[in-house]
């Protein structure tokens, strides 16, 4: 087994706070070992576009509390194909990069499992997303801040809903994913949630709309963005105008403030506990894994089985959301 000496590190996808505290821990814990940091901005692209420099001690000062990522990041579609991965091979190679960590989500491990299996160049993860939705991991950086985000939004939703005797239904971020939704729900005290991993959301809203207490005076119902087919909370907001002309609905769509802020000390720690573990993991000759947290401990998960969407919803918590909004 080859010793490292230069770790290549990016991030991709969609941002998450959380993202600066992992680049910073993988520069400080390489740099510990003396492994050098070839920093990438924009992901698989900039890979692609030789958009590579030295990263040291100072380039990671004052990040761990910011949101975003200062290297940038990118959804790549040349990437996806042989030829531009032939391409940031050779860029890699050009830059003295013997080895790689990616921080992102499902699409970047899809990235990086093809990626490992052309080349010879040893490639780890750290889960990176708002959306908490791979496998291997109990939380992923960047979850814990968004659902506080969502948390906080809805407080102030509820202040109106409530001035106003309103229904809101609220949609939350989760393309594939009812995570976001699934705590906030319990967090925010919502009447419903209605979640893509769960088919039978609408008709339990219906019918606590139909059947329940009519003395409320204000109503949250949190919609996953992947939830409502065609036209998400909008949609939803729609049928339920029209079966229930009798409630003043109003539709608000958080949007990408669920991706923005500081990180939380949840999220910074995971962020610092996993990046230090994957820089260590290289070392020890670990490739093609994900790096996550599983019952407090660091655990390593093969790409493929990590992209494998997180459907895992505990049914008591929907439950926990019926039974407490009575
Ligand atoms: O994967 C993170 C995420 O925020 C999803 O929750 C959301 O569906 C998607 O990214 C939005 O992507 P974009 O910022 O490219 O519109």
């Amino acid at each position: 087994m080859a010793q490292i000496k230069n770790i290549g590190l990016f991030t991709s996808g969609g941002d998450a706070p959380g993202m600066n505290s992992a680049i910073r821990a993988v520069v400080r814990a390489a740099l510990f070992h003396d492994i050098k940091v070839t920093g990438i901005r924009r992901g698989y692209e900039g890979m692609i576009h030789g958009d590579l420099f030295p990263m040291d001690r100072k380039s990671v000062s004052n990040i761990i509390q910011r949101g975003g990522t200062i290297l940038k990041t990118a959804r790549s579609e040349q990437f996806k194909t042989v030829e531009g991965r032939k391409l940031a091979y050779s860029q890699l190679k050009e830059f003295n990069v013997d080895a790689l960590i990616a921080i992102g989500g499902d699409g970047t491990f899809r990235g990086a499992k093809a990626f490992g299996d052309e080349f010879d160049m040893p490639i780890l993860g750290l889960p990176g997303t708002i959306d908490n939705d791979l496998m291997g991991t109990d939380f992923t950086i960047g979850y814990d801040t968004a659902i506080n985000t969502v948390m906080n939004a809805v407080d102030k939703i509820r202040d109106t809903a409530e001035s106003h005797d309103r229904l809101f239904i609220v949609e939350v971020m989760g393309r594939d994913s009812g995570m976001i939704a699934l705590r906030t729900g319990i967090a925010s005290g919502a009447e419903a949630i209605l979640i893509p991993e769960s088919k039978t959301g609408l008709t339990n809203l219906f019918d606590r709309l139909e059947n329940g207490r009519k003395d409320k005076t204000s109503r949250i119902v949190i919609v996953a963005e992947g939830e409502g087919e065609e036209g998400g909370a909008f949609e939803i907001g729609r049928l339920v105008k029209e079966k229930f002309p009798n409630y003043d609905t109003r539709v608000s769509i958080l949007g990408h403030i669920q991706r923005g802020g500081k990180p939380t000390c949840m999220d910074r720690v995971l962020a610092s506990r996993v990046g230090v573990a994957a820089v260590e993991a290289l070392m020890a000759g670990y490739r093609n894994e994900m790096v996550g947290v599983i019952h407090n401990e660091i655990s390593f998960t093969p790409f493929e089985h990590a992209i494998k969407h997180n459907t895992d919803i505990d049914p008591n918590f929907l439950k926990i959301v019926e039974m407490l909004s009575l």
